[in-house]
């Protein structure tokens, strides 16, 4: 048994009396998401009604998880707070690191090679500090998560942004920052704003080629890529139960592309379901007894505008199975539109490669309904008419359907498995082109289309549907081809036509696998030693950042003025990059790599003040840093959105970027870029952000005064010996503050812990 029946246990004994508390002092109905919320206070935060958006509270998670990429930097940062510990129950994932070439054994061998440094650290520490070690190959995080570790009504963060995936399973569950988790793993309270609310409506009854895919993706259209900043997703209403458990993780995963905070369902049979085939019967069994308090209360679902922020309502039954994209989530074809738009919109419409799986959308169920129309395609002779991958999301899930035949339905109409990881997922992935120069199309069964995200190519076009129309527009080979109407010509020379998908929640024999791929914490660590060599270029050992304790910030330099979408693969690139995760000096390299420069309209490219020659960013920042130059950064509209990724923090940081201030902030980006000293700001007024020019210096001044909810006047030097002052917004808390003044959140730590 993984989980921690004794924590679940623990976390149910005390949920009616906190619930007690909530309703006393909220007096009135409650929806899951406060239930969860108000029954994990920290011990040392008082209860009171807190304001939905602005307040700031202290929460004590229940579990954290990490993959491999992050939990570099975040067991870095854990070693550095001065215990022997992790004070809740933590895992480490080996999944982002490994690249997609050729096929799963070779890739996975080639990775250990590659890695064996980081794996045998990452090993090392967890076992030193007593977290489970889940081994490369093993499974991609949120889909080892999801069948092992999750309940409902519990509170988890992880440090990735798809965390969310948990909320299929009742669970708050939070993508953070590594800083964040080295908080909760040092028995620190973990703060968050408390988000607002969102609920979401579900009538009807999802059937033939829609799926649960296509209900975030309709929900991504209707609040587009940043309209859930702030909020938590609460979906209720009688279509939820028609929606499997993995389904339901499916559309709290992709809650992360629209900047939610987290989304979740209520507990339901689904869910009892799952756990019972996952072997946890006994937590289904807890969970029975108490289903009341593991879901909103009738009288805030039956009157959902006077409890939530903002209500949603989606009827299944219409759905329209959609593919969305290019370059951004919330972009929705429905598929009878598709090629009609494609063609307008002048998006290449051959499909050249064609992806499935990942931590999205890779249960049974999902891959049973893509492989029945790979089934349908063999039995009809057609094959797909380019490349065509499949990533399994866990050694589970892979074995038990290669036992059951279902990879072999892909491999038959020329698909090929990768190992159960990121892969092109996260950019992890040696594509095969003749021309990365050609504008190009790919369809994935993902979350993320940002531009370079899944092969580093700006030429690509990357659309997200569900696996099975995936499967099936890999098959018709262009984005015109519709599978609900369109025929296709055989081997044969015959039309015919593909039937909607079928599939089966579980496996009729039972999930099974071999080899899990898990080292259990260890129970004596005393004579574990952890090796970080002083050449490595993977791993860096960490110096804490100075204190921020002048009175006033001065000279600071403009690095970049970020024009448009910004998100942290822009700030901190994913791909190759990933290799130096745990180095931060190397990967600060890469800084703000991918920012397009407003002043030129060009990625990449920057002024250096110092010597008047432009360069690339990362360049001008190392420049600076070795003149001890300090600098300054401007972004636009929900900048750093995307990833918990805290290296977009640090290496600003690193590089002596001092401030940061934009029109507006992804949450958590903001908070990483507070936990590691900088002053993160945002223009009073947004019309402020075209009084910075190219040559400017600002200063900011009285951040010895830095006060919560007070404004921070920043005055801007130009070239011409002309001064503007302006006023810069902030939402630090008072500990917050003292994490500014300490220099880092982790300074701060320390000093406690010492
Ligand atoms: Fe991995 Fe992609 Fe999920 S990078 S954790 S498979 S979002």
């Amino acid at each position: 048994m993984l989980f921690d029946l004794d924590l679940i246990k623990n976390v149910y004994a005390s949920f009616e009396d906190k619930l007690k508390d909530a309703r006393n002092t909220l007096n009135r109905p409650l929806t899951l998401t406060e239930k969860i919320l108000y029954s994990h206070l920290h011990k040392d935060q008082p209860i009171k009604e807190f304001k939905r958006g602005e307040d700031y509270v202290n929460f004590a998670p229940d579990r954290v998880a990490m993959q491999d990429a992050t939990a570099q930097m975040a067991l870095l940062q854990f070693m550095n707070a001065g215990r022997n510990k992790v004070a809740v129950p933590s895992t480490v994932h080996c999944d982002h690191l490994i690249q997609a070439q050729v096929g799963a054994e070779k890739d996975l061998s080639t990775a250990w090679n590659q890695n064996s440094e980081v794996f045998e650290f990452l090993k090392s520490v967890s076992k030193k500090y007593g977290i489970g070690f889940w081994e490369p190959g093993a499974g991609i995080i949120h889909q080892v998560v999801l069948e092992n570790y999750a309940f409902p009504g519990g509170m988890m963060i992880g440090t990735d942004s798809h965390t969310v995936n948990a909320g299929g399973l009742g669970m708050v569950a939070i993508g953070v920052g590594g800083a964040d988790a080295v908080d909760v793993m040092a028995d620190m309270p973990w703060e968050l704003k408390m988000p607002k609310l969102i609920g979401v409506k579900l009538t009807g009854k999802l059937s033939g080629w829609a799926s649960s895919k296509d209900v975030i993706l309709k929900v991504a259209e209707i609040l587009t890529a940043k309209g859930g900043t702030g909020f938590i997703l609460e979906y209720f209403g009688e279509g939820a139960n028609s929606i499997s458990c993995t389904g339901k993780g499916t559309i709290c995963n992709m809650g992360a592309e629209i900047g939610a905070t987290t989304s979740l369902f209520g507990y339901d049979n689904r869910m009892s379901d799952y756990l019972q085939n996952t072997g946890r019967e006994d937590v289904a069994e807890l969970a029975n007894q108490m289903t009341a308090n593991l879901t909103g209360d009738k009288e805030v679902y039956d009157n959902p505008d006077q409890y939530f922020d903002k209500v949603i309502e989606i009827n299944l039954s219409e759905i329209e199975p959609l593919v969305n994209g290019p370059f951004t989530p919330d972009l929705a074809h429905p598929i009878s539109k598709l090629g009609d738009n494609a063609t307008k919109n002048d998006y290449p419409l051959d499909i050249e490669v064609g992806l499935i799986g990942s931590c999205t959308n890779s249960s049974y169920e999902d891959l049973t309904r893509a492989a029945s129309i790979a089934k349908q395609a063999k039995e009809k002779k057609l094959k797909v008419k380019t490349e065509f991958m499949v990533t399994p999301g866990s050694e589970m899930i892979r074995y038990t359907t290669e036992r059951d035949g279902v990879l072999k339905y892909f491999e038959d109409i020329g698909g090929v498995v990768l190992a159960n990881a990121c892969g092109p997922c996260i950019g992890q992935w040696k594509r095969h082109t003749d021309d990365p120069e050609r504008k190009n199309t790919i369809l994935t069964s993902f979350n993320r289309n940002f531009a370079k995200r899944n092969d580093g190519n700006p030429n690509t076009h990357g659309f997200v549907s569900s696996p099975e129309l995936v499967t099936a527009l890999t098959i018709g080979g262009t984005l015109t081809f519709n599978p609900m109407k369109d025929s296709l010509i055989n081997e044969d020379g015959e039309e015919v036509y593909l039937d909607p998908p079928t599939g089966e929640e579980f496996p009729q024999q039972g999930f099974d696998l071999k080899e899990m791929g898990f080292i259990p914490p260890a129970k004596d660590s005393s004579d574990v030693e952890i090796v970080v060599k002083e050449d490595s270029n993977r791993l860096q050992l960490l110096e804490p950042f100075p204190a921020n304790n002048e009175k006033d910030i001065k000279d600071l330099k403009l690095l970049i003025k970020a024009k448009g979408k910004c998100t942290t693969d822009h700030i901190s690139m994913a791909g190759p990059w990933l290799r130096f995760r745990g180095h931060l000096d190397n990967i600060s390299d890469n800084l703000l790599q991918g920012a397009v420069n407003e002043f030129h309209n060009k990625a990449n490219y920057t002024k250096n003040q110092v010597n008047g020659e432009y360069d690339k960013t990362p360049g001008v920042a190392r420049a600076y840093k070795e003149a001890g130059v300090q600098s300054f950064i401007i972004g636009d509209e929900n900048y750093g959105e995307g990833s918990s990724r805290e290296h977009a923090a640090m290496e600003p940081r690193h590089m002596g970027v001092r401030v940061v201030i934009v029109r507006s902030f992804a949450r958590i980006h903001e908070t990483n870029l507070k936990k590691q000293g900088i002053l993160a700001l945002t223009f009073a007024n947004p019309a402020d952000y075209d009084k910075i020019k190219e040559d400017d210096t600002i200063n900011v001044l009285d951040i010895d005064k830095l006060a919560p909810g007070k404004d921070v006047t920043v005055v801007i030097n130009h070239k011409d010996g002309a001064t503007e002052k302006i006023m810069a917004k902030h939402t630090y808390s008072p500990v917050q503050i003292e994490w500014f003044h300490a220099g880092s959140a982790l300074n701060l730590i320390r000093k406690q812990n010492q």
